[in-house]
């Protein structure tokens, strides 16, 4: 094996570590390695992967059986919150019934081939988008066509993405009645000025009334997601925010650092001076220290780098499997899957998708196939997602002692107080939580160079974090 130079990804060791161990962040990309395949290319390996009944190359690879979940994306929006990169289409009501024909169709379809039915489907989300804008007759029949046509364990989790405007007491019912058993509210902020800026339009006593109104009807998780960060959202209106969910109670909550996406509405706003410039790497690691001590406090638990819960209710299933690169069914426009070592993305261009849903072909937007290096990917980006990584299971092709291999970058981040060492698993300290886009890229570069290759040049961004999906939502 060659020896390699870890230095370009030693941190520094400095005081705080949350503050100042690396200069920049590294976003995490779903980054997979392997070939694109042609158009012609996409269309037989999609047969091809249909009509495969077997267990994926992977699981058996990763020596777990890692199961399956399905993602649906909802890719209307009532308007284009500022700082949000997911927004696709305004929403209208005709468009969005014709939107809920072609998903129970492309389900439909594909409901009956080999290898739908090959495996249970731990965990669905419906993601967008906002799921919760489609009418209740429409939701109601979509999860429906999911429940009566994939092949759901018993126990599957099933959540549907909203947000509180245009959520109606009635549209709930419906997810209830049909199955959904996990909302999550995308809440941002409950402070009004931050979130009316934002464009958000409810005020905070609106979102508080309708996240109880939720939970009292216990019935499903609640899960509400946090930004920090956003323009005029100050340490102390960060701290209300938490106070506040911690008060509402809801089963789970996500915490987000701000991502200022290029191209998106906040972002042009702030280049014409309109709102102040972003916060600093460092703000927002004080603010994820805030959060994560916050929490702890008061006794919810971590279950990932950004996601923690505080009931027994809350399994954050369908996240964790994805992240650890679980097999996903992608229905809908912008959705992203994977089947065995192939993923695919379902096309984001609404009229292409339509002309493909309508000639009864799947519309396939791109397709790759995997190297033999995503299993150990997959196995370091999920533990590192859960703080905590066994180095006796690691394993890598072309490293026989893949913990010896990288012990050097291991024993500096060790020195730099970004993780901890003990009986061969690293934990990760709130630091390395906080800084683990790095870590999950230098852990990538480096197994593309002990198998001889050269790793490709990422973004780096110092004032922002990143939010992405491996599969599921495509940005
Ligand atoms: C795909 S969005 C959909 C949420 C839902 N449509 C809503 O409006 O509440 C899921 C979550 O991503 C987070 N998010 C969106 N844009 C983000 C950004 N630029 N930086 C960090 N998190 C972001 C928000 O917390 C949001 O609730
Ligand atoms: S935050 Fe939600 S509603 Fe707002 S633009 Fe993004 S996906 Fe759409």
């Amino acid at each position: 094996m060659q020896a390699l130079d870890f230095t370009p990804y030693f941190a520094q060791i400095g005081p705080d570590p949350l503050r100042d161990a690396f200069a920049m962040r590294r976003a995490v990309m779903p980054f997979r390695g392997g070939k694109a395949l042609t158009a012609d290319e996409m269309s037989e390996q999609w047969t091809r992967l249909l009509d495969a009944d077997g267990p994926s190359i992977d699981a058996k690879a990763k020596g777990t059986e890692l199961g399956r979940v399905a993602y649906l994306h909802v890719p209307f929006c009532a308007n284009h919150c500022l700082f949000c990169g997911f927004y696709r289409n305004a929403y209208t009501d005709d468009q969005a019934t014709r939107y809920a024909d072609m998903l129970v169709a492309e389900i439909e379809r594909e409901a009956e081939r080999p290898a739908i039915r090959a495996h249970t489907i731990g965990a669905v989300y419906f993601g967008g988008g906002t799921p919760s804008a489609l009418s209740a007759t429409d939701l109601s029949r979509v999860l429906t066509t999911v429940r009566r046509r994939l092949p759901l364990a018993p126990d599957c989790e099933i959540t549907i993405e909203g947000r509180i405007i245009h959520f109606d007491p009635d549209k709930i019912d419906a997810c209830l009645e049909s199955g959904a058993n996990r909302i999550s509210i995308g809440v941002q902020s409950f402070d009004t000025a931050v979130r009316t800026r934002q464009g958000r339009r409810s005020s905070k006593e609106q979102v508080i009334r309708f996240l109880e109104d939720i939970r009292d009807r216990d019935r499903a998780a609640l899960m509400i997601d946090l930004m920090f960060g956003l323009p005029g959202q100050t340490a102390e209106v960060w701290h209300e925010d938490l106070r506040i969910c911690d008060a509402v109670g809801p089963d789970g909550v996500d915490l987000y650092g701000i991502n200022i996406i290029p191209g998106t509405p906040l972002h042009r706003a702030i280049e014409r001076g309109k709102f102040p410039a972003a916060p600093t790497l460092t703000d927002l690691g004080a603010m994820y220290r805030a959060g994560s001590d916050f929490l702890a406090a008061r006794g919810w638990r971590q279950i990932s780098n950004s996601h923690w819960g505080r009931t027994a209710r809350e399994r954050n299933r369908y996240n964790l499997m994805v992240k650890a690169g679980a097999e996903c069914l992608a229905y809908g426009s912008g959705a992203g899957g994977l089947l065995g070592r192939c993923s695919y993305t379902v096309n984001g261009d609404l009229a292409a998708y339509t002309t493909d849903i309508n000639r009864g072909q799947k519309p396939i937007g791109g397709m790759r196939i995997g190297d033999d290096l995503q299993p150990a990917r997959d196995y370091i980006a999920a533990s590192l997602e859960i703080g905590v990584l066994d180095l006796a299971r690691l394993s890598v092709p072309g490293a026989p002692d893949a913990a010896k291999a990288f012990a050097p970058l291991l024993s500096q981040w060790h020195a730099a107080g970004i993780l901890t060492i003990a009986d061969d698993t690293v934990r990760l300290t709130t630091a390395g939580r906080f800084w683990y886009g790095n870590l999950i890229n230098a852990f990538n570069d480096i197994l593309i160079k002990l198998n001889g290759g050269s790793p490709p040049a990422f973004p780096m961004d110092r004032r922002s974090t990143a939010y992405q999906h491996t599969t599921g939502r495509i940005s």
